[in-house]
């Protein structure tokens, strides 16, 4: 089994010193047993310099593998120059040395997708090129592997990716680890040829701009055909698990 740690949205600029030490004290509790992290985006507030480095921070002083892909709030949003020629210039640099894009093992491999539109403000969209990119991934894989994709947009729900429904036809994960809605969710969506996909969704790990929820992250425990989402929310004294029913999955192999 592997266990996932599973956070979106800290949005250094914003990210409330509370949660961020929280997270330090739960990796200090129960880093032991957590053998990666995957990060869905929105790193950032607003892809600031500084911003950037306290990402980078984080992740040196996280001490675990982390999976990384960038958000919409990761590039810049006022220098349209910038923003359409080199969007992810700082993402790069500060974030890249640091984190994988992918991560692969006998029981799990991970592909962070890249999601980001920088032509829209907030919307999000695949290219071909990404598609392929992970294809050929996972095509190296070893094929009892639970394949997991990371988007920063949901495939669902609120301002979800344009083209979501391609990456569930082309890549066929068994889990896809989302953010960007700053409210948590698991379900487990059936595709049309009757395989299934675990949909998680991360709300906001620390940014001081909640949307009628606490901070929160997940730890996943993956094995093939089975799959627990266990969800931490932040309260005075840390992160603290709220045990949910319906949060352990059986997901048919594909
Ligand atoms: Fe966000
Ligand atoms: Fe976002």
């Amino acid at each position: 089994m592997k266990r996932i740690l599973h956070l979106a949205d800290l949005h250094f600029g914003r990210a409330h010193p509370h949660a961020v030490e929280s997270i330090y004290q739960f990796l200090s509790d129960q880093g032991k047993e957590i053998d990666l992290a995957v990060i869905t985006g929105d790193w950032t507030q607003r892809a600031r310099v500084e911003e950037f480095e306290a990402a980078r921070e984080f992740v040196e002083k996280f001490g675990k593998k982390v999976v990384s892909l960038p958000g919409n709030h990761d590039v810049p949003l006022y220098n349209l120059w910038q923003r359409w020629l080199t969007p992810l210039e700082r993402y790069r640099q500060h974030l890249e040395p640091v984190t994988q894009s992918a991560h692969h093992d006998p029981e799990v491999a991970v592909f962070g997708l890249h999601t980001v539109n920088p032509w829209v403000v907030a919307d999000g969209r695949v290219s071909s090129a990404e598609i392929s990119r992970a294809q050929n991934f996972f095509s190296t894989a070893a094929p009892e592997a639970v394949r997991i994709v990371g988007t920063h947009h949901p495939i669902f729900g609120k301002q979800p990716l344009e083209n979501g429904t391609k990456v569930l036809e082309t890549l066929r994960p068994h889990v896809v680890l989302s953010g960007h809605a700053h409210r948590e969710g698991a379900e487990l969506i059936v595709n049309p040829d009757g395989s299934q996909t675990l949909h998680v969704v991360s709300g906001s790990s620390a940014s001081n701009r909640l949307r009628g929820e606490e901070n929160s992250f997940h730890l996943l425990e993956v094995e093939r055909g089975r799959i627990a989402v266990k969800t931490f929310f932040l309260k005075d004294t840390g992160f603290a698990y709220l045990e949910k029913k319906g949060r352990v999955f059986a997901i048919a192999s594909h």
